[in-house]
């Protein structure tokens, strides 16, 4: 990855790409058009790419890693693939069979991380409304979570996982996880963008050598309806945002990207628009911010979450803030 801006793995000393292409087609951009995001991507400069099962297009994104790798326009060891466990495969040999489909649809034959990519393990299907609540939801159970943990320490063991990690996941089950594991958290994916800055995790995660991958970087503009409340800022629009964008004669997007990485995040932002995909790596391989610059924004932090996670919610749950331990401890 030589020439392409990076962060250390503290848990390993491996190098990730400081930015990653996201590849959550939000419900209405079709597989195919991501894949061609992914294929404009590798052939402009990214190496890391943000996958996951449930996005449904893991064997779109294949094909197209197939067909960069045997033209040889690329080497494997020099991509980033990040792939993800759903919440209705915690179990063990499910969680094995989703692993390896992950891996055949990828084609490939190793992940450099996997996930899990919520900490609760009830299903519900896509595109279902906020208010439905699955009859078998479950709160957060610290011994069932580590079972799954287990499940993917296997996978590093047999040589088939670089890294394992967390998503979604609060200080109280964190602390709570790193006591038990054998193979430590090597990342932790969550939210976060200049409204949504979540300090006290971040520096939990640095303080225990836990990377952090940072998603909706951007405010995530064209989350699907569900996730829309009248609540919901706009990072873009920020006056102090599109100010700072003004000096550096970017666009706003650039600014939210070149604040994560002053920050020491990893962000991964969709795009499909073969302009902004450019331009995303362009923030982050050129102009930093200056100290001030990054102070300000740190300052407009509005604890503004967007992904709120309402669908996780279990039967006598009072609603989604539940779902965030806010108080500290962990709601059951
Ligand atoms: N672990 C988890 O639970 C979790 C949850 C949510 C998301 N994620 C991951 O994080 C990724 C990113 O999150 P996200 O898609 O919610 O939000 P995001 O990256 O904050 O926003 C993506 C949107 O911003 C637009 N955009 C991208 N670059 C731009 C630019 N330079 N200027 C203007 N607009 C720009 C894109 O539209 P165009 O296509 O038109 O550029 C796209 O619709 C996902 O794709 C997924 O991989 C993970």
């Amino acid at each position: 990855m030589k020439g392409h801006p990076t962060i250390t793995v503290k848990s390993t000393g491996s190098e990730m790409p400081a930015i990653g292409l996201g590849t959550f087609g939000s419900d209405h951009i079709e597989p195919e058009k991501i894949g061609e995001a992914v294929r404009f991507a590798i052939r402009n400069g990214y190496r890391h790419i943000d996958c996951a099962s449930v996005y449904g297009n893991e064997h779109i994104i294949g094909q197209v890693l197939h067909d960069l790798i045997s033209n040889n326009e690329i080497k494997r060891e020099e991509l980033w693939i990040t792939g993800k466990l759903w919440n209705d495969a915690h179990e063990s040999e499910a969680a094995k069979r989703s692993f390896r489909k992950s891996l055949k649809d990828l084609q490939i034959d190793y992940l450099d991380l996997y996930l899990i990519h919520w900490p609760f393990p009830n299903y519900h299907p896509p595109k279902c409304s906020v208010d439905s609540r699955s009859p078998n939801a479950k709160p957060f159970d610290h011994q069932r979570f580590m079972n799954t943990w287990r499940t993917l320490e296997s996978f590093v063991d047999d040589g088939l996982a670089r890294h394992i990690g967390t998503s979604n996941m609060t200080i109280p089950k964190l602390t709570g996880v790193l006591e038990d594991v054998r193979i430590p958290v090597s990342v932790n994916e969550m939210e976060l963008h200049p409204h949504f800055q979540q300090p006290e995790l971040v520096k939990f995660c640095k303080e225990h050598d836990i990377a952090v991958v940072g998603y909706s970087p951007l405010g995530s503009p064209h989350r699907p309806e569900r996730d829309r409340t009248p609540e919901d800022t706009v990072d873009m629009e920020d006056p102090v945002i599109v100010e700072i964008a003004k000096a550096h004669n970017v666009h706003p997007a650039s600014i939210c990207l070149k604040w994560a990485n002053a920050n020491g995040h990893v962000p991964i932002p969709l795009s499909t628009n073969e302009r902004n995909i450019l331009s995303n790596l362009e923030a982050v391989s050129t102009d930093p911010l200056t100290q001030d610059e990054k102070s300000r924004i740190d300052s407009i932090d509005r604890n503004c979450r967007l992904i709120k996670g309402h669908v996780f919610l279990w039967e006598n749950a009072t609603d989604w803030h539940d779902l965030w331990d806010e108080n500290g401890v962990i709601t059951t």
